[in-house]
């Protein structure tokens, strides 16, 4: 029998990866694609088959027109009908002043955080349609339910990923789908995204001071573990929205 099928956009070491890996130890093929990285593929592609699941893995790049829709037929025809998408490419562009956000960076967030996620159920709903049911899981950030100064690209785009998964809920849920907004509010242990950001000096202090026996900062491998959860929720319960932080972290209604 051939397996179900995971596709996870936006796959590094954090979240993604971390996800897949999860599916395919439940069982799934796991199809990872990321943008640029292809060792960092490889080895996360290694890393499950050697733990004993299936996995395959591409680079591409989400906000090249076309792309996720070519991506998706490809999958669908040579590895098999995927019941289970995750889109976690993030929408962060840096702390920037409007000033510092000209056209083309502000455009650039909202085709990662909520262009690719319309490209990608457009393209996919119909399929699932078609098979009655499936799940699109979406990764999102605090910035979706809170604007900042610096974070105008970022937050926009992010409110708006979280905006279509609501209205994608309202028209494809009654139809077996099931699309989940995950907000991840608090930093996460995922060395390709923050890691990057911070540098890795500054990364490996924050390791220090708040990950490890801390806890303070999100585990990638549990926070997977919840979308697995989710993925298989029956459907008289399935969640819809849903946010998750360390037990440390102060609530984003919570802050000054
Ligand atoms: N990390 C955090 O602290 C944090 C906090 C709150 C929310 N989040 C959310 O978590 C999600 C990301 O998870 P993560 O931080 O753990 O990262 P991750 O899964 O380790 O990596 C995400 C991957 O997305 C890929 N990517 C970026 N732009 C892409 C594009 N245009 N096309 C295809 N792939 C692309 C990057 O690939 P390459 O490396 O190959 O370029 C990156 O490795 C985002 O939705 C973000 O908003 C993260």
């Amino acid at each position: 029998m051939t397996k179900p099928v995971c596709l996870v956009i936006g796959a590094g070491a954090g979240i993604g990866g971390n996800v897949a890996k999860k599916f395919a130890l439940e069982g799934y093929h796991a199809v990872l694609a990321r943008r640029s990285d292809e060792e960092g593929l490889h080895n996360l592609v290694a890393q499950i088959t050697d733990a004993g699941g299936t996995a395959s893995g591409q680079l591409l790049s989400a906000t090249e027109d076309g792309a996720i829709e070519h991506f998706v037929n490809q999958v669908e025809e040579d590895i098999g009908p995927i019941d289970v998408a995750v889109y976690n490419l993030g929408a962060q562009i840096g702390n920037r002043a409007l000033a510092d956000t000209p056209h083309k960076t502000f455009e650039l967030g909202w085709r990662m955080g909520c262009f690719g996620l319309y490209r990608l159920a457009y393209v996919l709903t119909p399929l699932m349609e078609q098979r009655g049911h499936g799940t699109i899981l979406v990764t999102s950030a605090t910035s979706a339910v809170r604007g900042n100064k610096g974070q105008h690209s970022h937050a926009a785009a992010m409110g708006g990923r979280r905006m279509l998964c609501q209205s994608l809920n309202a028209e494809f849920g009654p139809k077996g789908i099931h699309v989940a907004h995950i907000l991840i509010d608090g930093a996460v242990d995922a060395p390709d995204t923050l890691g990057k950001m911070l540098g890795a000096e500054m990364f490996q202090k924050l390791r220090e001071t708040r990950g490890g026996e801390h806890d303070g900062l999100m585990l990638p491998e549990k926070i997977a573990e919840t979308y697995y959860h989710v993925a298989r929720q029956h459907r008289s319960v399935w969640t819809h929205e849903l946010d998750l932080r360390s037990f440390s972290d102060t609530a984003w209604w919570n802050h000054d």
